[in-house]
């Protein structure tokens, strides 16, 4: 079995509120079991660009609580050629590095296996507020990106409200729905539209308005996943056919930032600590993935082929009761 004297901790892709807690956890056991931890920042491209610092138990004080990610993250487009994996593979060698814990998404991942094959082994911490990797019920950022929202949704619902007017809200997920099902649910939408489903206007936007409105509703609330595309011109559709003053917010960034809940610091501490467990037992090539309620760890290559579907249940219950 290999044994390790010094890994490197990174983070890549979007960051997400957790990610920290991760980081922390990472290094605590690490060190705490006789290995050293080295900081990369700025994710692949800083590990190809040699920025790479001890971490120390210290290091990573007072981050549990922060948003962001303290080692900075980048999306690397040399990493993803043969040259900049060969690279960055040398460049771990040189530092004495004898493996990597890589925090991200799918994209994070793939560089992992493309690394593992370099001859670093790695393994993965699922890291994205859009919650779409396929071999983990859960990824770190997810609750506090929920949160986020859900809190702005309601701010706005008070003054939608007090107007009578219709709201349609954007939220984050580039090919995922899942923020926008669960926010959905949790601000009582009356309608979700997901990058999964097709949708169409009239069936799926107009009816339930006109519904709501039979049942004596004043506000109307559309929720949009940014991955459908075009909610700017399904705000104009409701003026113009529906004849209902309309506001378009796109809650955006914001939903990738701020301290995180309990359950993304609790969650991230747990991944964190079983990834150093799993990696120091030597298991390699592995994501850490949420299934049933408890950690299990997924060969990467297996996890990657994995697909997430969306929470049919979750969605069925939103739609029934948003009457
Ligand atoms: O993957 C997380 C995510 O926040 C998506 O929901 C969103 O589409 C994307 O990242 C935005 O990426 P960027 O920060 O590069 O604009």
């Amino acid at each position: 079995m290999k044994t390790f004297k010094r890994i490197g901790v990174l983070t890549s892709g979007g960051d997400a509120p957790g990610m920290n807690a991760a980081v922390r956890a990472v290094t605590r056991l690490a060190i705490a079991k006789g290995v050293e931890v080295m900081g990369i920042y700025n994710g692949y491209q800083g590990l190809i660009d040699g920025e790479i610092k001890p971490l120390h138990a210290r290091d990573v004080s007072y981050i549990i609580n922060r948003g962001g990610t303290m080692l900075y993250t980048a999306r690397s487009a040399e990493f993803r050629t043969a040259e900049g994996v060969a690279k960055a593979a040398d460049v771990c060698r040189q530092n004495g590095i004898d493996g990597i814990v890589a925090i991200g998404g799918d994209g994070t991942f793939r560089g992992a296996v493309d690394l593992t094959d370099a001859g670093i082994p790695c393994i993965g911490i699922p890291g994205t507020i859009d919650n779409d990797i396929g071999c983990t019920h859960y990824s770190i950022g997810f609750d506090t990106a929920a949160n986020t929202a859900i809190e702005a949704i309601d701010k706005l619902s008070d003054t939608m409200q007090s107007h009578e007017r219709t709201s349609v809200v954007e939220v984050m997920g580039r090919h995922a729905g899942h923020l926008a099902v669960y926010v959905g649910l949790s601000v009582g939408a009356t309608a979700i539209l997901l990058p999964e489903k097709p949708f169409d206007f009239d069936r799926d936007v107009a009816e339930h308005i006109r519904e709501g409105k039979y049942r004596g509703k004043h506000h109307h609330l559309i929720i949009v996943a940014e991955g459908v595309g075009d909610t700017l011109g399904i705000s104009r559709r409701i003026e113009e056919e529906l004849g209902l003053d309309t506001r378009v917010t796109i809650i955006g960034h914001v939903q990738r930032g701020g301290s995180p809940t309990a359950r993304d610091r609790v969650m991230a501490s747990r991944m964190g600590h079983f990834a150093i467990e799993r990696f120091l037992a030597g298991e390699q090539n592995c994501i850490v993935c949420y299934r049933d309620s408890k950690l299990v760890s997924t060969p990467i290559e297996e996890a990657l082929e994995m697909k997430k579907e969306l929470d049919g249940y979750m969605y069925r219950v939103a739609q029934d009761i948003s009457i």
